[in-house]
């Protein structure tokens, strides 16, 4: 069997980026050569049925052994993982997941000599006292977050499969992702979906950062072309593996909400800061992202504008029609 005949895996397929990648994979690679795991069920139906799903934890070595050899997977999206401000609820839970977890997948990638391994890691990655604005590529990475922490040792784990195992394992550091077809599961950039949904549905959001809180966020569309392009560039191009920096755009909920009441002018917006407030003030307002658009040719299409005119057009579509459920 070549490497190419080789069927892919996502991990974390029922979450908010992990369904959208199932998706792109599926049409691009055909649906039965993507294999979708994950620890609940696939929640949209038609994922469900066009192709192969396996339940797995990510923390059970044994359960990844038993799926890689079934499905003779050669290439791994791993995307299970547990956000920042679940992970501060429970930071014993994101430890075994986002660690063990990915150790568990590395090591099995090894094993099977897997052709290549897609790893995010996050905007988390960064704290306090890494430099806020234009954030470099090689910077001070001491994160607040069990979540960062996770990320951090996620990198450095995949460069050194890199060097020491000639395992080619890419990824990039995300920031805040919007989108409307899966919800984020427990991140501290979630506010900037939620405030879309709640905008259409009741013209009223009570967001749980401070209104000047800037942060770097990325359009879904943006973010999947991030991971194909990654993973489709020339290896002998590439000097980072696992930690590019990306960037698409940064603002703060004000000037969100203010984008918003373009479309919506009823909407309104107050801000009642919870813990959160302090794990998103640890982290960057805007990235440099030199090296992923040197070495890759990263560029995104989406600014703010453009996010929210697609946003509200789906999510209105789609309460119209009853369905939008949240
Ligand atoms: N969106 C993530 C979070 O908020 C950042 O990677 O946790």
């Amino acid at each position: 069997m070549t490497d190419m005949m080789k069927r892919i895996m996502v991990s974390g397929a029922a979450g908010q980026i992990g369904t959208e990648l199932l998706k792109v994979l599926r049409k691009k690679r055909g649906p039965s050569n993507v294999l979708a795991v994950d620890i609940q069920k696939l929640a949209d139906p038609s994922l469900r049925d066009s192709g192969p799903f396996e339940f797995c934890d990510v923390t059970k070595p044994e359960q990844i052994e038993k799926i890689v050899r079934k499905y003779r997977i050669g290439t791994i999206y791993h995307m299970a993982a547990i956000l920042s401000a679940r992970g501060e609820k429970n930071p014993h839970q994101a430890w075994d997941v986002n660690i063990n977890g990915t150790y568990n997948i590395l090591e099995t990638a090894r094993e099977h000599k897997m052709v290549r391994v897609f790893i995010p890691s996050s905007i988390a990655a960064f704290g306090s006292e890494t430099p806020r604005e234009n954030t470099p590529q090689e910077t001070i990475l001491r994160p607040k977050t069990m979540y960062g922490v996770t990320k951090v040792a996620g990198e450095l784990l995949g460069d050194y499969y890199v060097r020491r195992f000639n395992l080619d394992v890419r990824g990039c550091r995300f920031p805040g992702i919007i989108s409307h077809e899966t919800l984020p599961g427990g991140g501290t950039t979630d506010y900037a979906v939620a405030i879309f949904y709640e905008a259409v549905k009741n013209k009223r959001y009570v967001c749980f950062l401070k209104e000047d809180t800037r942060l770097p966020m990325m359009y879904m569309p943006d973010c999947l072309k991030s991971v194909m392009d990654l993973m489709e560039a020339d290896f002998g191009r590439l000097r980072h593996h696992a930690d590019f920096n990306l960037a698409a755009m940064s603002f703060t909920p004000a000037e969100l909400a203010a984008e918003i009441k373009k479309h919506i002018p009823e909407f309104r917006c107050e801000y009642k800061p919870d813990f959160r407030q302090a794990i998103a003030d640890s982290w960057p307002m805007s990235i440099d992202d030199s090296a992923a658009r040197e070495e890759w040719g990263w560029k995104p299409d989406y600014d703010l504008a453009a996010t929210t005119k697609d946003m509200l057009a789906a999510l209105s579509k789609r309460h119209a029609e009853g369905k939008l459920n949240y």
